[in-house]
């Protein structure tokens, strides 16, 4: 067969982009929409501290829109979301960090808003129930989180406008929520979940890794083992699936479970004894004083 000599098409060169650091709405929209040209756009919302895990979202919202739409990276630490106890003010704040990466990663603009900016009349009194979908696993863990998730992710929806909000798998009832309100409460946006991202051994990429010490971090390791071997037995059905991942985290050291839950994506309900389809495996525990969530989808037949 004749070789075809014509040289191999070059990949379209990415853009060099300079992300604009926004920290007003007025600022926000004079930048994202800075004219009236119809592009497609995509935000990823992320309270900061940006990893990896990040950087995977905001290639793919750069793969939604193309060369020359636009991608917006908001970095908010949300008050509402954080419960009694959980120290709001110790959570990682990393913005000179954050701007680098989201330039790196194809951002035109990230969006960095005050509390004040965001809340200018204070709490909210009004606020997006979660309703029964929130209140189970990681909502039972932490009472009215979700509401305080919902809250500010319509209220950003509000404010960036996008044809697509892109969000990572790692937090799948977050995600499962957020499509919810999306589709009950008409909002005009397609969601886009994005896989999580795994270190070589297994360990979900998360803004938590930090405050884990070594020895925790290997002990960590067997959430992602109890999930892959979970996902291994979904020909076998739910039980199965529950059963195998059980075995692998019964008596892990120095690891206490909260969860160990097989769900279906839609309702994030426990998926009955004859579930077949795409189900997700969803594990949270205590390594140390460090709570891990991680999760994988499981084809159960
Ligand atoms: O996943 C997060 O980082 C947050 O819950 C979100 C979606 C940015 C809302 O504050």
């Amino acid at each position: 067969m004749a070789r075809d000599r014509r040289p191999a098409k070059a990949p379209k060169a990415a853009k060099v982009r300079k992300a604009v650091l926004t920290r007003t709405v007025e600022e926000f929209e004079a930048a994202f929409w800075p004219d009236e040209q119809p592009v497609d756009n995509a935000v990823v919302m992320t309270m900061g501290a940006l990893h990896e895990g990040h950087a995977a979202l905001v290639r793919a919202a750069r793969r939604q829109v193309g060369q020359d739409g636009r991608v917006a990276v908001t970095v908010f630490v949300n008050p509402l979301q954080f419960g009694a106890g959980e120290d709001l003010d110790r959570y990682p704040r990393t913005l000179d960090e954050d701007l680098a990466l989201a330039e790196e990663m194809g951002a035109d603009v990230v969006f960095a808003p005050s509390v004040d900016e965001v809340y200018p009349n204070g709490e909210p009194l009004v606020r997006i129930s979660a309703g029964p979908m929130g209140e189970g696993f990681e909502g039972a863990a932490r009472p009215g989180h979700f509401d305080g998730v919902l809250t500010i992710v319509a209220k950003l929806l509000h404010i960036t406008d996008p044809d697509f909000a892109v969000f990572g798998e790692k937090d799948a009832q977050q995600l499962a929520l957020v499509r919810r309100m999306v589709a009950d409460l008409d909002f005009d946006v397609e969601v886009v979940g994005v896989p999580t991202v795994r270190e070589e051994d297994g360990l979900a990429l998360s803004s938590r890794n930090r405050f884990l010490s070594e020895a925790e971090r290997d002990r960590a390791l067997v959430l992602s083992r109890a999930l892959f071997a979970g996902r291994d037995a979904g020909a076998r059905g739910p039980k199965a699936v529950r059963e195998a991942a059980a075995a692998v985290l019964e008596g892990a050291d120095g690891v206490s479970p909260d969860y160990l839950a097989l769900v279906d994506p839609l309702s994030f309900t426990e998926a009955p004894d004859d579930f077949q389809g795409e189900a997700v495996l969803a594990v949270a525990a205590r390594v140390g004083s460090t709570r891990l969530i991680d999760n994988v989808s499981v084809i159960v037949r």
